[in-house]
């Protein structure tokens, strides 16, 4: 791959200096006093950025697993994603394409068309996040049926604005203090084979989430007749990277066409080929009638979508629903650059690097009774942490070992209670995989030995 050769390969003789550095305690100082409170998870401030590497204000470099929340496809500063990005800013930036026309934001419809299922059928609505592409889909859905109400599940999340916060169900702490939320919303469980719900086995997991939301959520509390959509994402993200049990997508689609629901996948973390396929729903053969899209989406210019069924988006008078921002030129044009990446090299080099990925991690599951399971597709895989004696969730260690690893060069992120998350760049190099590992291997040494 052209921008993963392009870095260098550090071996791990190479170490960051005491972090924060001078700099960098300087500027968390200041943004301490102008910036609202975020929950930072450890003192990195960027200097600059290139492929799978992060440079911070004092010269420390780091391997980086985030990309920044699962969203550089293509890595930081990409040549042809600047190329584009260059070659639009000199023409124009913004006209409002709820307004007015413009060719990069058709181009990058026509092609996130191209790369649904059919590749025909479809259409397509910019947003700014994946928070709006959620809205816009619960919106279409509410519009399109009639119905009011809206099941999601337990430890998903899909943003937090209202709409989105009524169905995000991850952490308490998301919620508190903003009720009331949208009426009409339900959860059911998460089809979760490591943490089965419940009650219930690895086996009988999907029968058994699935079954919930038969017998019990519909004969009791919510009619299907009334329900608007299923919202689930095909692989949790904020909820510790559950890829759920075979079958449980297959059921949601088979229960929302036995009773006319729509059926949105979000897929604003595990879509853009991070699972090795453009859409993680593929993984399962099924095909949702709404997408949300974000992260990826944009290589890092901020841009969301909802990709809905034609029959759907023809039935929205002009008015219904608009932005300012949505179809943004420059935007656009980065996103239909990288959309070509994703389907000429990304996705294949997901599939492939991801294998190599979850080969390494699982082999320090062999050596560290602490990690219980390691799962997930592509560059989107998950090292849960528990304490061995009782198999519990051990929160503490993953924050442990993710603030030990920053120290060791190498940048990572949390989900769900015990999971630390890895989501690459998806130009990652299995040379670049393996130095994270010994990182990482490192961090969980240092934490548990
Ligand atoms: C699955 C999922 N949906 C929606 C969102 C919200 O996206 P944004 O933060 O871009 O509004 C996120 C963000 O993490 C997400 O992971």
């Amino acid at each position: 791959m052209a921008a993963a050769s392009e870095t260098t390969t550090y071996t791990v003789d190479y170490m960051p200096a005491d972090l924060p550095g001078p700099k960098a305690k300087a500027l968390v100082d200041r943004d301490a006093l102008v910036m609202a409170p975020m929950g930072r998870v450890y003192p990195l401030v960027v200097d600059h950025a290139q492929g799978c590497e992060v440079w911070d204000v004092d010269g420390n470099r780091f391997l980086d697993m985030t990309a920044g929340i699962a969203v550089l496809a293509a890595g930081h500063c990409h040549p042809r994603l600047i190329r584009a990005a260059q070659a639009q800013i000199t023409r124009f930036t913004h006209m409002a394409g709820t307004d007015f026309y413009n060719e990069p934001m058709i181009n990058a419809a026509e092609k996130l068309v191209a790369l649904m299922p059919g590749g025909a059928g479809w259409q397509v609505f910019f947003t700014n996040s994946g928070t709006e592409a959620v809205e816009a889909s619960i919106k279409l859905a509410r519009y399109v049926t009639g119905r009011q109400n809206i099941i999601g599940f337990y430890s998903s999340f899909h943003g937090r604005s209202y709409g989105s916060l009524s169905l995000t169900a991850s952490k308490a702490r998301q919620r508190r203090g903003f009720f009331p939320l949208l009426p009409g919303t339900f959860h059911a469980f998460y089809a979760n084979p490591y943490r089965p719900p419940l009650n219930t086995s690895p086996a009988m997991v999907t029968e058994t989430c699935l079954g919930f939301i038969e017998h019990t959520l519909f004969q009791t509390t919510c009619p299907p007749d009334e329900v608007a959509a299923i919202i689930v994402e095909p692989i949790q993200g904020e909820g510790g990277y559950v890829v759920p049990a075979p079958g449980f997508l297959r059921g949601l689609r088979e229960i929302c066409d036995r009773h006319g629901i729509m059926l949105i996948t979000d897929e604003v973390q595990s879509g853009v080929g991070r699972t090795g396929k453009m859409w993680a729903f593929e993984h399962e053969e099924i095909v949702p009638d709404i997408v949300a899209s974000a992260k990826g989406l944009g290589g890092g210019m901020p841009l969301g979508a909802m990709i809905a069924r034609e029959s759907l988006t023809r039935q929205w008078q002009p008015g219904s629903h608009g932005n300012t921002y949505g179809g943004h030129g420059l935007t656009c044009a980065v996103a239909h650059e990288l959309l070509v990446m994703v389907e000429d090299e990304l996705m294949a080099n997901a599939a492939t690097v991801g294998a190599h990925l979850m080969a390494q991690l699982e082999g320090l599951r062999a050596r560290f009774p602490q990690i219980g399971a390691v799962r997930g597709r592509g560059l989107m895989l998950g090292v849960e942490f528990i304490d061995p004696a009782s198999g519990q969730a051990a929160g503490k260690l993953a924050d442990a070992v993710m603030e030990d690893a920053f120290h060791k060069g190498l940048l990572l992120l949390t989900c769900g209670a015990s999971t630390i998350r890895f989501c690459p760049p998806l130009i990652l190099a299995e040379s670049q995989a393996d130095e994270a590992v010994e990182r990482f291997a490192m961090a969980i040494a240092a934490c548990t030995l």
